[in-house]
């Protein structure tokens, strides 16, 4: 691919701001603000493009990538609960492409999957997104068109939902992770995309981590400021496994969903690709001290730092406010009366030290032993039911199993009720040889994929669907 960088052609237009997050200037932090005070039609345009981006860092070569508006990640779209979102996406890649607001209990029409709720949106072409989010929270969005190559270069942003009534914090930070595969000159590895290799193991591991689109992401605070951090992965396969050192910290949400009552980091924070986790962080009241977000899934990586600065405005004893966030929208679902749903997971390599050429082409995993897309869905529920899916992996490998346009519960594992645990997911890690059971209630009407985020792995036949009966 070329990077023809957005010069030409102004990256937003109509109504937006940009707005730095966090006190210092962050990279990739645009932020898109659609609607604005007395704007009563405000539409965000999204450009998704080829762009060129600095991932390591402004002294090294950049890197070609595809971004939205010049981007990425691409801007940070903020609206308020019950607020109206409205973008249109232009494409100006040479492939088709959409947006799926991931996570969002969405009206099926604006969901973005190409064949199942609209049509793909051709080179020059562009779609109109409207839609109300139910919910207040941290999600994100990105093309489901060859997914595995699309997010790979680059194409994600963050949808952020304001609750009413936000706890009361000094800076609202999104961090966007994103794990890519970088030649040694800094190129976009475009050869790997897709590799039968990747397909039937852990899917495109990269080599470079990235915080809002750079290495080495830095932002200075003031003692005993309060921090609430959007964690967001958006890497292709990568499971991240946070540590926070220099402060403690509690989680408020996952996967855009309050927890019930906010619970202590305990580290590691394992947060599978499309995983999101909103954690409250109180700075440490002692000058000097660091504290930092790493990545410890592999070699212990720095995720984030953040660095004190000297300010005479500085607190003198930590916030003393509550942090818990509303109660969750989501209905619990009704075990008496469920719809049981079997989906069992095959195929992949058997191991690291496979590496026979049997699956060199054509797909590779099966869902209930069928490889993609089906003419008729996995299940049908009529409205209101609740259904209950018992996710079984017989694979090696680890699947992060992600569902359109509802948010689960764990309700079972290995055929065992598991206690009380009223967290609720979007994308849920199974871990191979495990069988977990996943309840929802099935409320929202239309056709909604389910698959593995480990977008080689939808790519290679890990992805089907199911409908709810309007
Ligand atoms: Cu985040 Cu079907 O995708
Ligand atoms: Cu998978």
């Amino acid at each position: 691919m070329g990077s023809s960088p957005l010069s030409a052609r102004p990256a937003i237009r109509l109504t937006r701001r940009m707005v730095i997050a966090g006190p210092l200037a962050v990279a990739g932090s645009a932020l898109l603000r659609p609607r604005l005070a007395g704007a009563s039609s405000g539409t965000a345009e999204i450009v998704a493009a080829p762009a060129t981006a600095a991932l390591r860092g402004a002294d090294k070569p950049s890197t070609g990538v595809w971004a939205y508006n010049g981007t990425t990640p691409g801007p940070v779209i903020r609206i308020r609960q019950g607020e109206e979102l409205s973008a249109r996406l232009v494409n100006r890649l040479a492939q088709p492409t959409t947006i799926h607001w991931h996570g969002i209990r969405i009206d099926n029409r604006m969901d973005g999957v190409p064949h199942l709720t609209q049509h793909s949106v051709d080179p020059d072409g562009s779609f109109d997104y409207r839609f109300t989010p139910p919910d207040a929270g941290t999600f994100w969005y990105h093309p489901h068109e060859r997914s595995y190559e699309q997010v790979a270069r680059g194409l994600f942003g963050i949808l952020v939902v304001e609750e009413k009534d936000p706890p009361v914090v000094d800076h609202d930070i999104v961090l966007v992770v994103n794990d890519w595969r970088l030649g040694s000159d800094g190129s976009f590895s475009e050869a790997t995309l897709g590799s039968a290799h990747d397909r039937a193991h852990a899917g495109r591991l990269g080599n470079v981590l990235t915080t809002n689109g750079t290495t080495g992401y830095t932002a200075a605070f003031r003692v005993n400021d309060r921090l609430r951090l959007r964690i967001v992965n958006c890497s292709s396969a990568r499971t991240l496994q946070l540590a926070l050192e220099g402060a403690s910290a509690r989680v408020i949400a996952r996967d855009g969903q309050p927890l019930s009552s906010p619970a202590a980091f305990a580290a590691p924070l394992v947060l599978a690709a499309g995983n999101r986790a909103d954690i409250i962080v109180d700075m440490p009241a002692e000058p000097g001290a660091r504290v930092a977000l790493t990545d410890v899934s592999g070699d212990r990586r720095l995720l984030a730092s953040f660095e004190p600065r000297a300010d005479a405005s500085a607190r003198k004893t930590p916030l003393d406010l509550p942090v818990a966030l509303a109660q969750s929208l989501v209905p619990a679902p009704d075990m008496r009366d469920h719809l049981p749903v079997d989906l069992v997971m095959t195929g992949g390599a058997k191991g690291e030290m496979d590496h026979s050429p049997a699956y060199a082409s054509g797909p590779v995993w099966q869902l209930n032993g069928v490889a993609g897309m089906t003419e008729t869905p996995l299940f049908s529920a009529p409205r209101g039911r609740t259904a209950a899916v018992r996710i079984v992996n017989r694979t090696a490998w680890a699947h992060g199993m992600h569902f359109h346009g509802h948010h689960f519960r764990v309700v079972a594992r290995e055929g065992s009720p598991v206690p009380v645990d009223d967290t609720l997911w979007d994308t849920l890690l199974v871990a191979p040889g495990e069988t977990v059971t996943i309840a929802f209630v099935a409320d929202n009407p239309g056709r909604w994929m389910i698959h593995c985020h480990m977008l080689d792995h939808q790519a290679a036949g890990m992805d089907t669907w199911f409908e709810v009966q309007s």
